[in-house]
């Protein structure tokens, strides 16, 4: 091991004796980017000589995870039931270690408006927005026209662009908003931010932390949207990302804040947006358990940064806490 693996000599000795488990799949609707995600991660331990399964996540899962003598669990599962506190709630309860953040800062990511009002609180700049009411389509109407448009309209609990719309006038929203509302109950509004987009990869625990090269998206499409996410060549990544150097300092700054006031753990990535108006970068939301695709951004960010793929998965469970 005269590479870069024997910097994690005493992590791979300790887990090479442990029983690990992939959760992948799951009940989301990110099922079908999890089981890739998981297949990469999957692989990767294979590769570095651990004893791993995988596991598809369903209401058996308990009775799976005890009935195989799981030792620990890497959770690659996106959205709900995986990334939101549900199974890490499992997991303590069975008392098995696992990837990635606990319970409470697991439940807050899953919830944008939760997260944006504790970034808010924390001085972290996050854009306006109004929480939709399903039941008064009308009073929602009038919300959104105050804030003032364009605006984004998103699922206050999804991911991977799940149900996120772009309302640039009056008549489109018009026309949109009620069945939006039926489609989505539990959804909101969110001034629009025009500018450069940026997702930033952030590694460790409260304030030991490693922050990647920053990545820049550029869609072909109008907004990253689930298909620009995730078919090649629907989106240009930019490593180091376009921004000032001042800008970049202060979305570092912001982004370390974030971790730590959310509580953070192990491998998280952060969305955000640099204005084009007041070159402010405005933070969208966490990702607990960010992407691990072939097309992800952290696998591409830790390669701008000289980690393999593999460093990264080890990066993962460094931080499981025993
Ligand atoms: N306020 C906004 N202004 C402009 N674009 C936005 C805004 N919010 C979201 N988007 C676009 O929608 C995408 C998905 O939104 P995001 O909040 O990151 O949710 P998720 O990735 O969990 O679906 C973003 O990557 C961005 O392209
Ligand atoms: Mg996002």
């Amino acid at each position: 091991m005269g590479d870069w693996k024997s910097k994690y000599k005493d992590l791979i000795d300790f887990y090479k004796t442990k029983n690990i488990a992939v959760l992948m799949g799951g009940l989301s609707s990110e099922r079908e980017v999890s089981i890739r995600s998981g297949e990469n991660v999957y692989n990767a331990l294979v590769n570095l000589g651990f004893k791993v399964t995988k596991m598809d996540v369903d209401a058996n899962i308990a009775r799976k995870l005890v009935k195989d003598n799981v030792d620990v669990a890497v959770i690659m599962l996106h959205g709900k039931y995986g990334e939101d506190g549900i199974i890490q709630g499992v997991l303590e309860l069975l008392g098995i270690p696992y990837t990635g953040c606990n319970v409470l800062t697991s439940a807050i990511g899953m919830n944008k408006i939760v997260t944006k009002e504790l970034l808010k609180a924390s001085g972290i700049p996050t854009s306006p927005y109004v929480k939709l009411d399903p039941s008064n389509p009308d009073k929602s109407f009038e919300d959104i026209m105050s804030l003032g448009l364009p605006v984004v309209l998103k699922p206050v609990e999804e991911g991977s662009s799940v149900g996120v719309e772009i309302i640039k006038d009056e008549d489109q929203l018009r026309g949109k908003l009620r069945s939006y509302l039926r489609r989505y109950p539990n959804s909101f509004a969110e001034k629009a931010v025009l500018g450069t987009e940026i997702t930033i990869g952030i590694i460790g625990k409260n304030d030991n932390v490693t922050v990647l090269p920053i990545m820049e998206l550029r869609p072909r499409k109008e907004f990253y949207d689930y298909e620009a996410k995730y078919t090649k060549g629907m989106t240009d990544f930019v490593i180091p990302a376009e921004i000032t150097k001042e800008q970049e300092e202060k979305v570092i700054d912001y982004t370390k804040k974030a971790f730590k006031v959310l509580g953070c753990r192990g491998v998280v990535r952060f969305d955000a947006i640099v204005s084009k108006d007041d070159g402010i970068p405005y933070f969208l939301e966490v990702n607990t358990i960010p992407g691990m695709t072939e097309t992800s951004d952290i696998p591409a960010m830790a390669k701008a940064a000289g980690m393999q793929f593999e460093e990264v998965v080890l990066k993962i469970l460094e931080y499981v806490e025993w």
